[in-house]
């Protein structure tokens, strides 16, 4: 049972509905760091809408041979109403509460940590500092990159992924 007819966008997100739908990894993500042997993931994203002024999303990570749930992560995009302002809140499986603000400009969403918590046992190194940028190409295709900062390591790109709208 489902307790609301599927809404209607709600106007205050129209600059952001070209992240709207399911979108699958195609190719495989690429992950780095200086830390770490390069890697590869699969990921499935989830970004939807109940008729608020923000989105809901989640991006969940598989390992690509055994198909393993690796990374998790949901939360909501919101607009400052009549700005190009948005702020992108998210909880991580690894125990990381973040928020993220920036601006998208066309089909281009750039933002980085304002706030990083953390639980108390969280894995080291921790994360200082996060950027993500996501944009939808011409071919369709949404792309997301995200960067980090460490306690030990500076500013460095971590994932880079591509997905096909499914
Ligand atoms: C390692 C943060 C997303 C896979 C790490 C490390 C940090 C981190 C701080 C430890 C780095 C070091 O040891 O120097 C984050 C943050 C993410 C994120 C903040 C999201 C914003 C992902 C995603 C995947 C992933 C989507 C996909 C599977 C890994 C792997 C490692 C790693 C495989 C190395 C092994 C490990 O430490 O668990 N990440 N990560 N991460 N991350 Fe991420």
């Amino acid at each position: 049972m489902h307790l609301q007819e599927t809404p209607q966008l709600n106007p205050v997100m129209e600059p952001l509905s070209w992240m709207l739908g399911t979108w699958l990894s195609d190719p495989p993500g690429d992950g780095t760091f200086p830390t770490m042997k390069p890697f590869q993931y699969l990921e499935e994203v989830h970004i939807s809408h109940v008729g608020q002024p923000m989105l809901n999303f989640s991006f969940n990570a598989f390992h690509p041979d055994t198909r393993k749930p690796m990374h998790r992560e949901c939360g909501f995009i919101r607009l400052k109403p009549d700005t190009n302002k948005v702020a992108f809140i998210s909880a991580q499986n690894t125990g990381l509460v973040e928020v993220e603000e920036g601006e998208v400009n066309g089909q281009e969403l750039s933002i980085a940590s304002h706030s990083i918590a953390r639980i108390s046992f969280a894995k080291k190194p921790h994360v200082e500092q996060i950027t993500r940028k996501f944009r939808l190409n011409s071919d369709g295709k949404l792309e997301q990159t995200v960067s980090m900062a460490t306690t030990t390591q500076p500013m460095t790109q971590h994932l880079h992924i591509t997905y096909k709208k499914v």
